[in-house]
């Protein structure tokens, strides 16, 4: 398990926000914005995601007196959506006013299609009145071209990945060359988005997206592109050195498995480097 959790830390800042602060002034210092992410998720409990709530407030609070260039990113079934929705959305809002307050933003990360719907919805109930709020779309899912449709015609913020989770055919596309089809195709649609945020480590659907916000008329100021904490760091700092806005994920927090494993899954070579580890 110490083997773990120090491989772990190849994509985790560290176990308190802390940790998390250093990493977001050492990206800072190379010009990379963040996004912070307190690990958590699935919380079955009111005290959990109670909890977590306050994790979200401190962390804004925190950045705001640090003066680090970081907004936050929060998943709704940590706040207890799925066993009290009700819940959920009263945190989401708390969270959201408090970072209206500090002039900072607030992205919802997508979870599993079980929960897609259900996230749309808290976030759409809230998005009219507090735009300082944005929410994720996953390219994996068949239903993600008319989400982003939705999106453009509400002028919602969007961050568009592929998709992290595993899901039947029927929801989602099963070969990634689709996937990727799907990830160009949503990118031109939100072109016509407020700052459409790019988030994938793939050259092609960054070089895709990036020619088709050109052709759209905008600059560079006008969306990011995002990648995560530990993967592709030089790449990042390229795309940043060209003038692109790059802004990082920076997930911190001891409840770090299904995060760790999510990145696991999605490179063979990182369940070898974990295998060769463990045996030496
Ligand atoms: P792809 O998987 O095709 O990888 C392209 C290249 O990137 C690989 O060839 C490799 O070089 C590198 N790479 C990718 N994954 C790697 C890994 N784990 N380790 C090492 N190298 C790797 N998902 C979700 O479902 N909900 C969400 O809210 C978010 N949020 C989010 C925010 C940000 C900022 C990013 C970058 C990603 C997410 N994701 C996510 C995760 C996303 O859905 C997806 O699983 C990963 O980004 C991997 O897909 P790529 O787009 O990078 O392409």
């Amino acid at each position: 398990m110490r083997a773990l959790t120090f491989l772990a830390h190849r994509f985790v800042a560290g176990d308190d926000i802390d940790d998390a602060i250093e990493a977001v002034r050492a990206l800072n210092a190379d010009g990379l914005k963040v996004t912070l992410d307190n690990l958590g998720e699935d919380s079955h409990d009111k005290a959990h995601a109670l909890a977590a709530a306050e994790e979200n407030l401190a962390m804004l609070r925190r950045i705001a007196q640090s003066g680090v260039d970081a907004n936050i990113s929060l998943k709704l079934s940590q706040l207890g959506m799925g066993f009290d929705d009700a819940l959920a959305k009263e945190s989401l809002l708390r969270i959201v006013a408090e970072a209206e307050k500090l002039k900072n933003f607030v992205r919802i990360d997508m979870e599993g299609s079980a929960f897609t719907q259900k996230t749309l919805d808290i976030f759409y109930s809230l998005h009219d009145a507090h735009p300082g709020v944005g929410i994720v779309l996953q390219a994996a899912l068949r239903r993600t071209e008319q989400d982003c449709r939705d999106a453009v015609a509400r002028k919602v913020r969007v961050r568009l990945c592929k998709g992290a989770y595993k899901e039947p055919d029927t929801v989602a596309f099963p070969d990634k060359k689709d996937v990727d089809a799907n990830y160009d195709r949503c990118a031109e649609i939100l072109a016509k988005a407020p700052i459409p945020a790019m988030a994938t480590h793939d050259d092609a659907r960054i070089e895709h997206a990036l020619k088709a916000f050109d052709a759209a008329g905008l600059v560079k100021s006008d969306y990011e592109l995002q990648m995560l904490y530990g993967i592709r760091g030089k790449r990042a700092r390229e795309l940043r050195e060209k003038g692109h806005t790059v802004r990082v994920y920076v997930p911190y927090g001891t409840h770090w498995f299904p995060y760790f494993y999510r990145r696991l899954r999605e490179r063979k070579e990182n369940l070898l480097f974990i295998v060769r580890n463990f045996f030496e």
